[in-house]
């Protein structure tokens, strides 16, 4: 059998486990990561195939799209919304090339509040009621505010990761941030209804009407223990969730078919990976929101549980092919290494140390870089240590543990995840 290669846009965490998952495919025996970081290369294993990094940016689209032809890789996979929302998409497809990820258009389900809730509006899909304002509409915004129930969420939009998102418990704490969002700032602003209830993530590659179902994962938002602190882009995510799992049929059917059934019926079919962020509430499932990508910490520990070749679970989604994912029923679990005074202003150029117990495979790495020969820390979160076991309690310790066999000068991690589920 000749054997292909692959590549993987993007530089996190999350495009290490991409990564990962393609090098371990029989199909599959070299893969690219544009531009990838420096820890997955040297974390790739006797088993895999090569994980190589390539200096492009995902910005630029042109010089991938020359890359991918040259090399003549058989699929490309994108992991940020960046490169989606400059129509890597629409690009790749023109030239015929094989590529996982929205078009620009559809891509908007996540870049765009506004059209994500017309789309579910018009496809009868419950979420959070919500006012869009203008910064320059301060006095309108204050007004509407004032006959609004508390708590209420205040978003200000253009901010990614859920960075930008405050819950405010009263009126007089609503009103100083909307003031800080809409004047200090001077950014535009969501005013939403506050959902109570459980949340969790559901992930389902779609290619039109076609779906392909990959799982449920929950992510840690909030910087601190006790869910305390800043919003960041996740400090740690298990998988998957259970009491989740018993409602994926009712998600399937009351979420992820009439909004993608919607798109197509408005000339903008989805494809890619739909990630419904999604709130078990006493009404019902409700949608916090939708990504057009794969989350990250999430698929770090989502894509180990699955079985089967991911070369072919990717090629049955382009080829709008029926396929099953098989879950393995062991848990999943990962904790973010982040760099001390993430989310806000921290520091960088920490030497990452292993230890002779650390096991290598257990590592995604994220924000890391080289000086000489040493891997050394370069981004808020640095990476991430995961541990797939038959309990999440055997996940957790191993995983603790084996962060006890990391040393990175001033860093940080959540002591919590995946403590109740
Ligand atoms: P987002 O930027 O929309 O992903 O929001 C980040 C986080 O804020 C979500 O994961 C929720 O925990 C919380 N959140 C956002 N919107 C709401 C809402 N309408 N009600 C309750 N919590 C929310
Ligand atoms: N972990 C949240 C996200 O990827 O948006």
């Amino acid at each position: 059998m000749t054997k292909t290669s692959i590549l993987v846009v993007g530089a996190g965490g999350r495009e290490h486990a991409l990564a990962k998952q393609y090098a371990k495919s029989s199909h599959v025996n070299q893969v690219f990561v544009a531009p990838g970081n420096p820890g997955m290369v040297q974390s790739a294993n006797e088993y895999e195939a090569a994980i190589s990094c390539v200096a492009i940016t995902v910005e630029d689209i042109e010089a991938l799209l020359h890359f991918a032809k040259e090399e003549a890789v058989s699929l490309t996979f994108v992991g940020p919304e960046v490169p989606l929302n400059l129509g890597i998409v629409d690009r790749f497809s023109e030239e015929g090339l094989a590529v996982v990820g929205p078009t620009k258009e559809a891509a908007q389900l996540e870049s765009s509040k506004a059209f994500a809730k017309a789309v579910m509006e018009k496809a009868d899909v419950k979420t959070a009621a919500y006012r869009y304002f203008k910064s320059d509409d301060f006095d309108n915004a204050l007004e509407y505010l004032a006959e609004q129930s508390f708590p209420i969420v205040l978003k200000e939009d253009g901010l990614a990761q859920g960075k930008g998102v405050t819950i405010s418990p009263d009126f007089e704490d609503a009103k100083l941030t909307l003031k800080a969002m809409m004047i200090d700032h001077q950014s535009d602003v969501i005013i939403e209804e506050c959902l109570v209830g459980e949340e969790f993530s559901y992930f389902v590659l779609v290619n039109g009407k076609h779906t392909i179902p990959v799982g449920t994962a929950r992510d840690y938002k909030r910087v601190g223990d006790g869910d305390k602190g800043l919003n960041t882009g996740g400090m740690g995510a298990y998988a998957p969730v259970d009491w989740a799992d018993e409602l994926l049929d009712e998600v399937n059917q009351s979420v992820i078919q009439p909004v993608i059934d919607q798109m197509v019926s408005q000339g903008c079919p989805f494809t890619g990976v739909l990630y419904a962020g999604l709130m078990k509430t006493e009404k019902g499932i409700y949608v916090i929101e939708f990504n057009t990508r794969f989350g990250d910490p999430e698929t770090q520990i989502l894509l180990p549980l699955i079985e089967d070749d991911f070369y072919d679970v990717t090629l049955a989604h382009i080829n709008q092919q029926p396929f099953k994912i098989s879950l393995s029923d062991q848990k999943s679990l990962g904790v973010v290494l982040a760099a001390k005074g993430y989310p806000k202003v921290y520091k960088r150029g920490m030497p990452i140390q292993l230890t002779e117990e650390t096991v290598a495979d257990a590592i995604r790495y994220a924000g890391v870089s080289k000086d000489a020969d040493q891997l050394v820390a370069n981004g808020g979160r640095i990476l991430m240590v995961t541990a797939q076991a038959n309990e999440f309690s055997k996940c957790r310790d191993q995983v603790y543990k084996q962060l006890t066999q990391l040393t990175v000068p001033d860093s940080f991690y959540r002591n919590d995840i995946g403590l109740h589920q």
